[in-house]
């Protein structure tokens, strides 16, 4: 099955705007279980400006779902992964005047840092996952580095189609097929995300070899128009849908 993990680092940014205690991330991640989320994402970035370090406490205290921990590759992001041993860590890479991730880890240039920075999480039981571009170059090197788990980067893929640029949309399309073919054939588990919503969902949800899709942004949004709840649920529907096709 193709599970559908939540993220809910923008309900900390609207909390974040005013400064108070609501809306609560946590809150929502309860909700979002409630309503089918198989996991919980959420990315405590090195500026917290969003997720901040008592909401992972929270987090980790109230789910149910296993926390999917997103963190860029430095010492203090893995101080805290260890003393909470989420059930995953997702290592992504981290620009502080980027306004979301913009593009995938780039492994290949780090491998050795890597590989050290990621065996003591592995060894404490965190699934580790790496977000990285359709790139043969990078999956290989997530594989040398012994991670288990590779997360491409949908981003360039939902930007192209929310620009009308079908083609290089479909090119980006054909290049996350092929390289979820490759990371599946290395022994690879592979996760997608970013940026995907209802109309780039499905051709990516129809990926056999994709195991996991980590939504946030879009669900966070369309829940002021619906609720949650209904987002969520729309969400699974569709990728549900394009999986049994
Ligand atoms: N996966 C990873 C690794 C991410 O960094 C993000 C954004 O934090 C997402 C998935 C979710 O992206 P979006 O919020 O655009 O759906």
């Amino acid at each position: 099955m193709l599970r559908l993990g939540v993220n809910i680092d923008h309900v900390a940014t609207v909390r974040n705007a005013r400064g108070g205690a609501y809306p609560d991330p946590v809150r929502a991640a309860l909700l979002a279980e409630s309503a089918g989320a198989d996991g919980i994402t959420a990315h405590l970035r090195e500026d917290r400006r969003h997720i901040m370090d008592n909401d992972i406490d929270g987090l980790m205290a109230a789910l149910k779902t296993p926390l999917n921990f997103e963190m860029a590759a430095t010492d203090e992001m893995q101080a805290i992964a260890l003393r909470h041993k989420p059930h995953a860590v997702c290592i992504v890479p981290e620009k502080r005047e980027e306004k979301t991730t913009e593009g995938g880890l780039e492994v290949a240039r780090e491998e050795n840092r890597l590989a050290h920075f990621i065996a003591p999480l592995r060894d404490a039981g965190c699934r580790v996952s790496i977000f990285i571009g359709a790139d043969q170059k990078q999956i290989e090197a997530a594989h040398r580095i012994g991670a288990p788990v590779i997360e491409l980067h949908t981003g360039a893929y939902c930007d192209f189609h929310a620009e009308g640029k079908f083609a290089e949309r479909d090119e980006e399309l054909a290049r996350l097929t092929e390289m979820a073919q490759f990371a599946h054939s290395l022994g690879l588990e592979v996760h997608a995300g970013h940026g995907l919503t209802y109309d780039t969902v499905q051709p990516i949800a129809a990926l056999p070899e994709v195991m996991e899709l980590n939504i946030g942004h879009f669900l966070m949004g369309e829940s002021l128009f619906v609720g949650l709840e209904s987002a969520i649920k729309e969400m699974r529907h569709l990728m549900d849908d394009a999986r049994s096709d």
